[in-house]
C-alpha cells in the first residue's frame, strides 16, 4: 500500500464531527479500496477544551486553522469552519502551500470561487466542494463530470430544507407562516435568526455554484434576483392547492437568448410534478441537459452524516489521484457571467389581490392588465377556506375580497407595471401578491 493520505480537518462542529465519525466507521475499508489509507493527521477548531461527540485522542491539535492548512504533516486540508473570514485565509494558505482542499463552504465559494479555483489550478491541487451546494446530494460531480458532455439548459431545485419544511407544514397543517417558523426553530430546523434561510440567501449561495458548473461561467453571487418566502400566506397556499399547484422556494438558473437568468423565489409548481412531492427538509436538484433530458436528484441537503458522506467522497477522489478542475474547465476558460434582466423573463403568473367591493373595481383591474397586454387565463373570487357567509367576520360587507388571477405567458416587466398601476389606483387594500409559475 502507498503512503497514507494525511488529512488536516479544521472545524469540528456538525460536519467536522460527522466526518471524523465516518472515517472511524469506514476508513479501513476505504483505505483498502483506494489503495491508500486515510489518516487524520491534525485538527483545529475554536475551543480546544470543548467536549466533542468524537474522541480526538492522539491527533495533533492546531489552535490556528491557517497553520494546520500549510503544515508539512498534511496532504489535504478539509475546511469545515464556514464563512469567508478565517476559512478563506486558511484555504488560501493551504492552496498556496500545495495542499489539496476539500470544503463544504458555500459562502466562501459563492463569494470567492473563481479566485480560489485559479489559485488551486496555479498550484496544481484540487479544490473539491461536493457538500457545498446540496449537502448529501451528489450534484457537483453530476454536473462537472457525469453530465459534462451535455449543453445544460436549466438547473433548478429546492436547496433549502428550512424553507421547504415551512412551506410543507403550512400546506399540510393549514397553519400560518409565523406559527410554522416558530415550530421549525423549536425543532432545530431553523436558526434563531432565520433571515438567511427564509430570505432566500442560502439558496442563492448554492445556486450560484450550480450555475457556474452548468454554464461554465464565473461564479456571480451579485447577479441573482432573490426573493424569500416571508410573504407567502395561508391564502396563497390554499389557492395553490385549489388550482393544482404547490408553492416551493426554487433556485433557478436558466440559459436564455439574452443571457442567464439566476433567480431565487417562491414558485408555483404543478401538484403532479416530481418536485412538488419533495417535502419537509428534503432537497432536490433538477437538471435539463440537451442529450440526457431531465434528471431529478433528491435527498438530504444537510445534516452531519449526509454532509460528511459528500465531504468523504471528495477526499476519496484525491486519494485515488483524481483531482478535477474545481469548475470542470480551466479557470481562464470560465466565461464572464452575462445576466438576463428579470424584466424580460417570460412566464405565467399567479396574482392574489385583496379587492375592495366597489362597482367597477374588477373592470378597472382588467383594464390595467389589458394596457400591459397581459391576458388572463382565469379569475376567481374566493372566500377563505371554511369561511361561512353570514357567520364568518372575514366575509362582512365592505371588506376586501380575495381575487386570484392566473395570467397567460407574459413578461415580468408587463405584469409588474400592471400590478403597480392597480395598487396605485387604490382598488386593493394591500400590495398585490405575485408568484411565478415555473413550467416543469
Ligand atoms: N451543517 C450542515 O448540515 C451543513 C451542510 C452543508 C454544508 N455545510 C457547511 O459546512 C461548514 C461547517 O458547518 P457546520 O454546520 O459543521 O458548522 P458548525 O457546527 O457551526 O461548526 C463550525 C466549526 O468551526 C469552528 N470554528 C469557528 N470559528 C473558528 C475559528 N475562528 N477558528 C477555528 N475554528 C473555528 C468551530 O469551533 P468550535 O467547535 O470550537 O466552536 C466549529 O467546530 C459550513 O461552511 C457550512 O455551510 C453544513
Amino acid at each position: 500500500m502507498s503512503q497514507p493520505l494525511r488529512l488536516g480537518i479544521a472545524g469540528l462542529g456538525t460536519v467536522g464531527t460527522g466526518l471524523v465519525e465516518l472515517l472511524r466507521a469506514h476508513g479501513p475499508r476505504l483505505g483498502i479500496n483506494t489503495g491508500r489509507s486515510l489518516q487524520i493527521a491534525g485538527v483545529s477548531a475554536r475551543d480546544r477544551a470543548k467536549k466533542r461527540a468524537v474522541s480526538l485522542e492522539g491527533i495533533t491539535w492546531f489552535d490556528a486553522p491557517e497553520r494546520l492548512a500549510a503544515d508539512p504533516s498534511i496532504d489535504v486540508f478539509v475546511e469545515l469552519i464556514g464563512g469567508d473570514g478565517i476559512a478563506k485565509t486558511a484555504v488560501e494558505a493551504a492552496l498556496s502551500a500545495g495542499k489539496h482542499v476539500v470544503t463544504a463552504n458555500k459562502a466562501l465559494l459563492a463569494a470567492h470561487g473563481y479566485e480560489l479555483a485559479k489559485l488551486a489550478e496555479k498550484n496544481g491541487v484540487a479544490l473539491n466542494f461536493e457538500a457545498a451546494a446540496a449537502g448529501g446530494i451528489p450534484v457537483i460531480k453530476t454536473l462537472r463530470e457525469a453530465l459534462a458532455a451535455n449543453q445544460i439548459r436549466r438547473v433548478y431545485g429546492i436547496l433549502n430544507g428550512t424553507c421547504n419544511f415551512i412551506l410543507t407544514q403550512m400546506q399540510k397543517e393549514h397553519r400560518s407562516f409565523a406559527e410554522v417558523l416558530a415550530e421549525a426553530q423549536a425543532m432545530g430546523y431553523a436558526e434563531a435568526d432565520p433571515s438567511f434561510d427564509i430570505g432566500g440567501f442560502d439558496t442563492a449561495h448554492k445556486l450560484t455554484l450550480l450555475t457556474s458548473l452548468a454554464f461554465g461561467t464565473r461564479v456571480a453571487l451579485d447577479e441573482i434576483d432573490v426573493e424569500g418566502i416571508e410573504t407567502i400566506s395561508q391564502a396563497d397556499i390554499e389557492a395553490a392547492d385549489d388550482l393544482g399547484f404547490r408553492i416551493k422556494l426554487l433556485g433557478v438558473a436558466l440559459m436564455t437568448e439574452s443571457g442567464i437568468e439566476q433567480r431565487v423565489h417562491p414558485a408555483m409548481v404543478p401538484q403532479h410534478s416530481a418536485i412538488a412531492e419533495v417535502s419537509g427538509v428534503t432537497n432536490c436538484v433538477a437538471i435539463d441537459g440537451d442529450f440526457v433530458g431531465n434528471l431529478l436528484l433528491a435527498g438530504p441537503g444537510a445534516g452531519a452524516k449526509a454532509t460528511a458522506s459528500a465531504v468523504a467522497s471528495d477526499i476519496l477522489d484525491i486519494s485515488r489521484g483524481d483531482t478535477p478542475l474545481p469548475f470542470g474547465v480551466p479557470a481562464a476558460k470560465l466565461k464572464p457571467y452575462k445576466r438576463a434582466r428579470l424584466g424580460q423573463h417570460q412566464g405565467a403568473y399567479y396574482v392574489r389581490l385583496s379587492v375592495y367591493d366597489r362597482p367597477g373595481a374588477m373592470a378597472r383591474i382588467a383594464g390595467r392588465m389589458g394596457e400591459q397586454e397581459v391576458s388572463l387565463e382565469s379569475i376567481v373570487q374566493r372566500r377563505p377556506r371554511g369561511a361561512r357567509p353570514g357567520i364568518d367576520a372575514r366575509l362582512a360587507p365592505g371588506l376586501p375580497t380575495p381575487v386570484i388571477l392566473i395570467t397567460h405567458e407574459t413578461t415580468e416587466a408587463a405584469i409588474r407595471a400592471a400590478l403597480d398601476a392597480i395598487h396605485k389606483d387604490g382598488e386593493v387594500s394591500e400590495k398585490p401578491q405575485m408568484i411565478r409559475i415555473e413550467p416543469l
